[in-house]
């Protein structure tokens, strides 16, 4: 049996979430760097944009409805995403992220509280690095707690620059920082807990007077400082959760590294992954203990694997279903449902509504498309089977075409149960084979034929003996 949909690579919490509790993602920005039309947080990693991915880690602690913050590109972030799980609000000229984070204020206008405010471009977060933080931010008391990072190579990251006792003065960006600030190597993840209150009184404050003549949420935390509030870090020791994409190849490094412990989950739970180096399992994607995951395979969308299955080596499937003891060996599955114990492949290729019940057969160059094949049938080489229903242990022979398209429209063509399809053999549709029946190999069917009868749609041989014989003496004798 397949299990539920769930949360895909991550594990369920097994904390409490927050019952008050905010969020923010700023997911407005251009991403320049990107060089790409999309909206940089629309970038998927592992199949899911990366603002969903925050705004995923938010729920899972407790925000039913984080508020996301578009401007370039908001109407296509808006569409790809899940519909009445965010509070949309725009940004519609991207002036830095202070000012990003102003454009949510209506919708927390009456909130008092601890919030979240995070970018969209941070994929690797986890429920649990963003409840820890909060805990410490409830914990401590503190007006704003920055999620904080140290790393070898800080370059680009604002820094958190500390007073002789250690304490939180400010941050300071990359590119507004002094040589001695550069040398920090604690770095903002920009992942804020802010009481709500405090920073939306503060936020229209800042000035945009810097390097990039942005007005940055960072900027915040001196204020807080300025005016007594209590700051607190949350240092994490996994850089990856707090990672952020601004170009391609931290995409790539993103995409990698949430690869990797996807695979990895799969594995604990009793999958076996032979290659993870050429194995791409997307985030949503479900497979149960037992299955065999073999090399240059691709599983995307929110596919289900059912147990002790092989699939690949060279496989794709996408947004599909595979039964329980199912092969799916270097074929290509799109949209499509595998019941129990079929062998697909090698070469197979099911579209979307390819319907397949138990213990079914689709060998090599087998094509199907918006098809059902009850149980036991077996279509094993060469064949189109497109708007079709095939009954229960039908045989469809080497070669076999449903001619479904006339031009204009699509027809059904309906083949009962134990009939035998001789090799290529063309079935016009709209068309109906009754069940046990034969259809003797090279037919064209045009006419439906009756159950148990045989249909013959083909020229009759013709033999004429010493026909060969003859022609080479011609030929010899140069006639
Ligand atoms: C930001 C922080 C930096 C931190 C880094 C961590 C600022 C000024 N700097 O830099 O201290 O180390 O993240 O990854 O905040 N956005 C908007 N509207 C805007 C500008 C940006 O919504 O007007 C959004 C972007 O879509 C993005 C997020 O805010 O999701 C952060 O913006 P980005 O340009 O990536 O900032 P960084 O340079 O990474
Ligand atoms: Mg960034």
């Amino acid at each position: 049996m397949l299990a539920g949909f769930g949360w895909g690579y991550r594990d369920r919490l097994n904390m409490q979430a927050f019952e008050a509790l905010a969020g923010i993602v700023l997911a407005a920005g251009k991403g320049t760097r990107m060089k790409s039309d999309l909206p940089k947080c629309l970038h998927a990693v592992c199949g899911i944009p990366m603002a969903e991915h925050m705004g995923r880690a938010m729920k899972q602690i407790g925000i039913a409805k984080p508020v996301l913050v578009i401007g370039h590109g908001g109407e296509l972030l808006q569409g790809s995403l899940p519909e009445g799980e965010y509070e949309f609000v725009w940004q519609r000229e991207q002036l830095g992220t202070a000012h990003a984070a102003i454009m949510a204020q209506p919708v927390l206008a009456d909130y008092d509280g601890p919030v979240l405010i995070t970018p969209g471009d941070v994929p690797l977060v986890t429920a649990e690095a963003l409840h820890a933080l909060v805990s410490k931010h409830l914990a401590t008391g503190a007006k704003a707690t920055i999620g904080t990072c140290r790393l070898t190579d800080p370059t680009g990251y604002g820094r958190i620059v500390r007073d002789g006792d250690g304490m939180v003065t400010k941050i300071v960006e990359h590119k507004d920082a002094t040589d001695s600030q550069l040398e920090i190597d604690e770095i903002n993840s920009a992942i804020y807990c802010f009481d709500a209150k405090t920073v939306f009184e503060i936020l229209p404050t800042l000035s945009a007077e810097n390097a990039q003549g942005e007005y940055y949420l960072p900027d915040a935390i001196e204020k807080i400082v300025q005016a007594g509030g209590r700051v607190e870090t949350f240092i994490y020791e996994d850089f990856f959760v707090f990672q952020g994409v601004n170009d391609p190849w931290q995409l790539a490094e993103a995409s990698t590294e949430m690869r990797r412990r996807i695979l990895k989950r799969h594995c604990l739970n009793g999958v076996q992954v032979i290659d993870p180096a050429t194995t791409f399992i997307a985030a949503d994607v479900q497979i149960e203990a037992g299955t065999v995951i073999h090399p240059m395979t691709t599983i995307e969308g929110d596919s289900r694997i059912g147990a002790s299955c092989h699939i690949g080596p060279l496989s794709v499937v996408v947004s599909s279903q595979v039964g329980d003891g199912s092969t799916v060996l270097m074929s290509h599955i799109n949209r499509a449902q595998v019941g129990e114990d079929c062998r697909i492949g090698p070469y197979a290729h099911l579209r979307p509504k390819a319907l397949l019940g138990d213990k079914v057969k689709v060998g090599n160059f087998v094509e199907i498309k918006n098809a059902l094949l009850e149980d036991g049938v077996s279509a094993g080489h060469l064949a189109y089977l497109g708007d079709a229903k095939i009954g229960a242990h039908s045989n469809i022979g080497a070669g076999t075409i449903t001619c479904n398209y006339d031009g204009v429209h699509k027809h059904l063509t309906q083949v009962g149960a134990n009939v035998f399809v001789g090799s290529n053999s063309t079935l016009v549709a709209p068309l109906e084979i009754g069940e046990g029946a034969y259809v003797a190999a090279g037919s064209v069917i045009t006419s439906p034929v009756a159950s148990d009868a045989l249909a013959l749609g083909r020229a009759r041989q013709v033999e004429k003996p010493q026909w060969a014989s003859r022609r080479r003496k011609k030929l010899e004798q140069g006639q």
